[in-house]
This record gives structure tokens, C-alpha cells and sequence, in this order.
């Protein structure tokens, strides 16, 4: 028998972007403390006040038949919410949902990586910005850049189908740290992704600091060997797709500030206490966790989902005169 309820609409906004992307951020806490994401002091929210698994579940139920069909679970950190891979494995089972990744900073990865794949997530992003310990303290305030290695070479040999770093790139480090990251990247089959440093959650964010894909790409095939746009390079893609001209692999840059990808944005974000942002630069947010707790309301929640994405801006404004940094960090709203 042909099922014959028609399709709810996608989450299209008034610009007609249809989003199907969602990240959820699991815990607000981390383990480092990147200067470029969060301060060095910060309050974390009360345990009391994250969405339980159960609720996280219930909201990516109610996502899915609106066509979100790809979840990031996301932080802060996301290895230190306690039984993550319970939260994956009750994900994997919910039909329609086809893709579930994880961003990490890794520390934690190599005591994980096992459970984690056998829950079923296939695909995890390392955020890794240098292989200098004493850069990385400066990055970080903290140690740990054998750990996270650690985890990526655990990552790598528990089978996760897909692994990627991403790095990002700020003047005065990145200049140091290419080469070095794109051989380790290259030789362990990891994927390198640069991404633009944003002005979010940095303090001293300058554009001064920020280097451009374009110089990226040059450094690259300066100091490490040609690339060419990938097979599948697609421009409407936020990465900038590339290949190693001499053995395939690949590599992507996110230029989310000298090219920025907002007219093609697909993402939506929940915090890890509920609270819904249709951009990462928003400056409003919808609580969601009443529609959650204490017991799920569907069809409420899915009308939260919609305004929320209706009410979406056409695009961060920090190219812009009058751009208004979000209060938020970026730890708190999850990358
Ligand atoms: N600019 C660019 N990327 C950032 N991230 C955190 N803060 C910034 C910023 N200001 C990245 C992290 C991580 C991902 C979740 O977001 O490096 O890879
Ligand atoms: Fe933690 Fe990631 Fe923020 Fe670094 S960027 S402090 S690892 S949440």
C-alpha cells in the first residue's frame, strides 16, 4: 500500500534555504579553553539545565520528518557528556536520519573511539591546530597535543570511515603549523580543514589576523604540493573542496570570511540547554526545552522549528560596519 500522508514541507526559510543540517551541542564544558573560542574563566551551565539524551532524541524524531537528515553532535566538548555513544547508538536508530558526525577536540578520543563505533558513528572532526606542544598551550591554555594525536591514531584504527582535522588558521600561527598538519594529515589519510578564524567567541578577534583561502591554497602548494579543485569540488559547498595533484587526497577550506557561504547555509543549531539558533552569528534564540519537558509536544515543537528557520537573517554581517558580535561563545552554542 502506498503511504499515502503526504511529506511535511522542508524547513525552508524566506529566503528559500532548506535546512537539513542539524548540530546539537551535548554540554557547554571543554577541557581546553582555545583563546579564540571561549575566555579562560567561565561559569558552565548547571547539569540540570542540558537536554537529557531522551529529549535530544525526541527533538531529532520530530526534525527528521521535516527533512533534517544529517546530525552533529557538538560541544564545548562533546567526549565529556557522560555515555555519548549511548546518545549515538539512540540516533542511529531513528529512520530518515542518515548521517552522524561528531567534532572533538580528541583529548578524549582514544578511550572512546571504540565505543563510539560500535554505537554507530562513522564519521568524526578533530579540531587540531598545530603539532607544536608550545603553540598548542598557547592556543589551548592547556596541554595535550600527544593526547589528541593519540586519539586521532586510536580514531583511525577503531574504523571510523572518515576523518577529519580541522584547523583553524590565524595569522602568526597557521604561517608555522601548514605544512607540518597537511604532511601529518596526508600521511596518516586524515582529511585537513582549514577554516578562516572568525570573529566569534575571540576576544581579540582582528581581520588582520584572519588568513584568506586564497593565501592558504598558495602557502599550500608552496610548501607542501599542487592541489586542484576535487572531483566533486561543489561550489554551493561551505568547504572549498581540493586534491593533492600526486596522491588524490583531500583537503577543504571553510572561507566563511573572504567567501562566505550564508546563501547556501543549511544549518541549525540547538544549544545544550535547548535553545534553538538559526545561525551561528544569531542574536536570537528560542527556548525549546518547554516543548521538551516534561513531556515531548510534537506539533509544537516542530512549529518552533519552523519560526525559528522562517525567522532566519540572510547571513552574518562581519563584513559589515554595523556586525554585532553574538554574546555567546563559541563553546556555548556549539561549532
Ligand atoms: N573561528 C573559526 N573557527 C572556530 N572554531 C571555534 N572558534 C572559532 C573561531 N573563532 C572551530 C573549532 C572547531 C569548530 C567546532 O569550530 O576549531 O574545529
Ligand atoms: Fe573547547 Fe573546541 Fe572551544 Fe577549543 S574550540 S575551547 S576545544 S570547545
Amino acid at each position: 500500500m502506498t503511504n499515502l500522508i503526504p511529506p511535511a514541507a522542508p524547513l525552508s526559510d524566506s529566503f528559500g534555504r532548506v535546512h537539513n543540517n542539524l548540530r546539537v551541542s551535548v554540554t557547554d564544558r571543554c577541557n581546553l579553553r582555545c583563546t579564540y573560542c571561549m575566555p579562560e574563566d567561565v561559569t558552565f551551565l548547571p547539569k540540570d539545565d542540558l537536554l537529557t539524551f531522551e529529549e535530544i532524541a525526541a527533538l531529532v524524531r520530530v526534525a527528521v520528518p521535516l527533512g533534517v537528515d544529517k546530525v552533529r553532535l557538538t560541544g564545548g566538548e562533546p567526549l565529556l557528556r557522560r555515555d555519548l555513544p549511548t546518545l549515538v547508538a539512540m540516533l542511529r536508530d531513528i529512520p530518515g536520519l542518515h548521517d552522524i558526525g561528531l567534532t572533538t577536540n580528541g583529548l578524549l578520543l582514544a578511550k572512546q573511539s571504540d565505543a563510539l563505533v560500535k554505537a554507530g558513528l562513522r564519521r568524526v572532526n578533530v579540531s587540531l591546530d598545530t603539532l607544536d606542544p608550545g603553540r598548542f598551550r598557547e592556543l589551548t591554555r592547556r596541554d595535550g597535543v600527544e593526547q589528541v594525536v593519540e586519539g586521532l591514531l586510536a580514531a583511525k584504527r577503531a574504523g571510523f570511515e572518515r576523518i577529519k582535522v580541522n584547523a583553524v588558521a590565524i595569522r602568526g600561527f597557521i604561517e608555522h603549523d601548514l605544512a607540518p598538519l597537511a604532511h601529518f594529515c596526508r600521511g596518516h589519510g586524515f582529511e585537513l580543514r582549514l577554516i578562516e578564524y572568525m570573529p566569534i567567541g575571540a576576544e581579540s578577534w582582528e581581520r588582520d589576523k584572519v588568513v584568506p583561502a586564497h593565501e592558504l591554497l598558495e602557502r599550500l602548494e608552496a610548501e607542501v604540493a599542487p592541489l586542484s579543485p576535487a572531483s566533486d569540488y561543489d561550489p554551493a559547498a561551505p568547504a572549498m573542496d581540493f586534491a593533492y595533484a600526486d596522491t588524490g587526497a583531500k583537503l577543504g577550506i571553510i572561507a566563511s570570511v573572504s567567501r562566505p557561504f550564508c546563501d547556501r547555509c543549511n544549518r541549525l543549531r540547538v544549544t545544550a540547554d535547548g535553545k534553538l539558533r538559526n545561525c551561528l552569528f544569531a542574536l536570537d534564540e528560542l527556548d525549546i526545552k518547554p516543548l521538551l519537558r516534561p513531556a515531548t509536544r510534537p506539533d509544537e515543537l516542530a512549529a518552533a522549528l519552523r519560526a525559528n528557520i522562517g525567522a532566519k537573517w540572510a547571513g552574518h554581517r562581519f563584513n559589515d560596519a554595523d556586525f554585532v558580535k553574538p554574546t555567546r561563545t563559541m563553546h556555548s552554542i556549539g561549532g
